[in-house]
């Protein structure tokens, strides 16, 4: 039966030719439901066993599975080429799309103003110090002229912290708490290097305070310490006056008013004027080193005189680039962030 086995050849031929023009997975499918479906053109071949005469089954059966398994064949090699060149086309390069730039990230604003002040005071001759977060009472109130009975250092204005080691807290004078001011530096600088002292101290301190728009419990603040013969009030108000200027530009107003501090006589207070808020806000506390802190340090006030002040850097960054919450500082948002 010549025309059985010639049917199975043009189909294969057809099928084959068909395949081989096919260029997408839609083209495929078209294909295989028309060739290899349960009602494919190849299935209809094993027709042809049936009807063909007995001594010609044999011959007609055997071309017919082999024929099919040709096409299936060749499909799975057809479908595997068409996903491996479509895959390709996915990750081709067009050199001519624009690029698409990396996020990158940008140091914190109050980081950025540290550095600012640093600099600043660099280049009026004071170095930079620093010292631990963690503080004992000597450097944090003893020697800073703030005695046992002093308000300042009561637990709710501190946060004290409980050693590992038991037996220490028994010992009043080894009780250690977050420091709640930079002015715990101007100890451990005086501690280890003699007049003439010029520095400057950023750093961070922790308070009990309830957070609203100027305050948060954990902040940051510039300490400055000189300390040298023949040192006086004038040299600490033209140093400030100096410094305002320079940071804030020639027409920013500042006021000192009269105040006190255990470690400072005198002691001032220093606002800024905020021109937006049309209102002074404290940038910190200022004076003349008292004798005490001198002595504890073992300086001697009767040769050296110094000057000190300690001031928010949250509020000189907030009168600075304009700035009217302190929580935006410590929010993490990536829209207030971003602006610096
Ligand atoms: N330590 C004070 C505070 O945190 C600020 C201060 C006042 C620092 C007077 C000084 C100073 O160095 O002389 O409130």
């Amino acid at each position: 039966m010549p025309d059985a086995l010639q049917t199975i050849d043009e189909v294969a031929a057809r099928a084959l030719a068909e395949l081989a023009a096919v260029r997408s997975a839609e083209q495929l499918e078209q294909w295989r439901i028309r060739y290899l479906g349960s009602n494919g053109e190849v299935k209809n071949l094993m027709q042809l066993i049936k009807t063909a005469p007995p001594d010609q089954k044999k011959t007609v059966g055997q071309r017919a599975n082999a024929v099919q398994d040709q096409i299936k064949t060749a499909f799975e090699s057809r479908k595997t080429e068409l996903a491996a060149t479509q895959s390709a086309g996915k990750d081709a390069l067009d050199v001519t799309e624009p690029g698409r730039a990396p996020i990158v990230g940008n140091r914190h604003i109050l980081m950025k103003v540290a550095d600012e002040l640093t600099d600043l005071f660099a280049r009026m001759g004071f170095s930079t110090a620093a010292g631990p977060e963690v503080e004992d009472e000597f450097h944090n109130f003893i020697a800073l002229n703030i005695p046992e009975q002093h308000p300042a250092r009561d637990p709710l204005d501190n946060f004290y912290l409980t050693p590992d080691d038991q037996s220490q807290i028994q010992n009043r004078k080894s009780q250690i708490l977050l420091r709640t001011q930079t002015s715990t530096v101007q100890i451990r600088v005086m501690e280890k290097q003699k007049p003439p002292i010029r520095v400057v101290i950023p750093g961070r301190v922790y308070r009990p305070d309830t957070v609203d728009a100027t305050h948060l419990f954990m902040f940051h603040q510039l300490e400055a310490l000189v300390v040298d013969k023949n040192v006086t009030m004038v040299d600490l108000k033209s140093t400030i006056m100096q410094f305002v200027r320079a940071y804030f530009g020639s027409t920013a107003k500042i006021r000192f008013r009269p105040s006190f501090f255990p470690f400072t006589e005198p002691s001032a207070e220093v606002d800024v004027w905020f021109e937006d808020k049309q209102r002074w806000i404290e940038l910190g506390g200022c004076g003349m080193v008292h004798p005490n802190v001198f002595a504890a340090c073992k300086i001697d006030p009767e040769v050296y005189t110094g000057w000190a002040f300690g001031f928010g850097i949250e509020r000189i960054a907030m009168r600075k680039y304009g700035i009217d919450d302190i929580r935006h500082f410590v929010e993490n948002d990536l829209r207030f962030l971003k602006q610096f």
